[in-house]
């Protein structure tokens, strides 16, 4: 743990203070009528301290601080597993949730972090299917950026033994977003061709590498030029640097029909011409606005272009092109089944060599801002995982260190960033 149990002990249970947690009362009720004086009874009354990333208000990377809660186990209600939470997957969805453009993360103060691995601590009396010491995936809508963090079982995933922590972290939003679009919605098949933006990202490696599982794909992937090496090594065919070339252009030049398929993660101008590029029978699938993002604080200018230049058009223009608009969003899908189907599949394909996360680099709780940051100066090629254990001082960031290149470039910004974090631990004040 922390070792900061003197303030914790202080505090108020995060339970108490979350509406979509359990109330004490409610989590009495929950418990099996124990007895009290028994050693496993008084070990669930001892409160758990723990840190976790809490955004405090909206806006730069200092909004995010890291401080120490505490909570009993005895709080865990029917159906949820307590996780110690041993690696978290940094999202985009968390650079726009600081900013508050992300419309599922409840109001600050609130704890950030939907994705995570760890080990399971305990269960609650009803939970048959999860047993304490399983390795698992964990899912919430927040609340993952903690060292423990309490669970719905049936948003727990098992791991495989060869699956590492930071793997399992990278793998269920970037795949399963990845996944969804292009076998649920776009009905991926031989010979197609795909616009993968952000493909240096980590649903743009998680799409690239699920589109290789189908034959004679052919993948357009625009990336900064410093990444291109890596994700042709990686499966994408047509690699082009958006930041200096006119990727419709690139693309017209290779397919002068177009695409099959767009996965449009920007929004804005670049819907528009996404829809423009789609072949006849094609489908664009809008799912992010990446575009409104322009740095650490909210842009509103970016904003209002992103929104002026969207795309609308009426259903008649759609029937005269045949073309397809859809869109998605991962958090707004409720089918459990669907959910867990499809994580399912991705462990198939992970156990069968195909699939495999990329991790960009792993930074501690401590680290927070540098991981933003490399997000935000579009520095990462795959997944940034954030690490819940503390920064022992020695310790330097770990970044993927294949290209000798890029390491030289990133150790440099990391070392700059060092200055600028204002990442706190301190005690959460009532
Ligand atoms: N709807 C859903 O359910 C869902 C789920 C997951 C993710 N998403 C969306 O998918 C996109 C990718 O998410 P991710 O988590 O995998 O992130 P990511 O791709 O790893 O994001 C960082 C990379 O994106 C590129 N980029 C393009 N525009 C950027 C901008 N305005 N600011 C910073 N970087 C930018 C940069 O690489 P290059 O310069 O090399 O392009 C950067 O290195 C995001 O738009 C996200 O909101 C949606």
């Amino acid at each position: 743990m922390s070792g900061e149990e003197g303030p914790a002990q202080q505090q108020e249970p995060e339970q108490v203070k979350k509406p979509d947690e359990p109330p004490p009362a409610e989590a009495a009720e929950a418990k099996p009528e124990s007895s009290s004086s028994s050693p496993a009874a008084a070990e669930e009354e001892q409160p758990i301290s723990y840190r976790a990333l809490v955004l405090t208000g909206y806006g730069g990377y200092d909004k995010i601080k890291l401080q120490v809660k505490s909570m009993k186990k005895s709080q865990l209600k029917a159906g949820e597993v307590l996780v110690r939470v041993k690696a978290c997957g940094l999202n985009f969805a968390e650079l726009l949730g600081r900013q508050g453009l992300y419309d599922l993360l409840p109001a600050p103060p609130v704890t950030m972090g939907m994705e995570g691995s760890g080990v399971i601590e305990a269960v609650a009396e009803d939970v048959t299917d999860r047993k304490v010491g399983d390795r698992v995936i964990a899912m919430k809508r927040h609340g993952m950026w903690q060292e423990v963090a309490v669970v719905p079982a049936n948003r727990t995933f098992p791991i495989p033994e060869a699956m590492s922590f930071e793997e399992a972290a990278a793998l269920p939003i970037n795949y399963m977003t990845a996944y969804m679009m292009l076998f649920e919605m776009a009905n991926l098949r031989p010979g197609k061709s795909v616009l993968i933006h952000m493909a240096a990202g980590g649903v743009g490696i998680a799409a690239t590498q699920l589109c290789q599982t189908v034959q004679d794909v052919t993948i357009f992937g625009t990336a900064s030029a410093s990444k291109h090496e890596t994700i042709s090594q990686g499966g994408v065919t047509h690699p082009i640097d958006y930041r200096t070339k006119d990727y419709v252009t690139e693309i017209r030049k290779i397919n002068p029909k177009g695409v099959d398929i767009v996965l449009d993660p920007l929004g804005g101008a670049d819907t528009q011409k996404g829809f423009g590029l789609l072949k006849p029978l094609g489908m664009l699938i809008v799912f992010g606005t990446a575009n409104c993002v322009t740095g650490q604080k909210k842009n509103l200018l970016a904003m209002a272009k992103t929104w002026y230049n969207q795309l609308t058009l009426n259903t008649l223009k759609l029937m005269q092109t045949n073309k397809a608009i859809a869109g998605f969003h991962l958090g707004y899908i409720t089918d459990e089944e669907l959910f867990e189907r499809t994580l399912v599949k991705l462990m198939e394909l992970y156990q069968q060599g195909k699939i495999k996360p990329r991790i960009d680099s792993c930074y501690h709780f401590e680290e927070v801002t540098e991981a933003m940051k490399r997000m935000h100066d579009r520095q990462n090629i795959g997944k940034v995982i954030l690490i819940p254990e503390p920064k022992k001082s020695e310790e330097k960031p770990q970044s993927n260190t294949e290209e000798a290149e890029n390491v030289g470039e990133n150790e440099a910004a990391v070392s700059d960033q060092k200055e600028e974090a204002a990442v706190e631990v301190e005690a959460e004040k009532d």
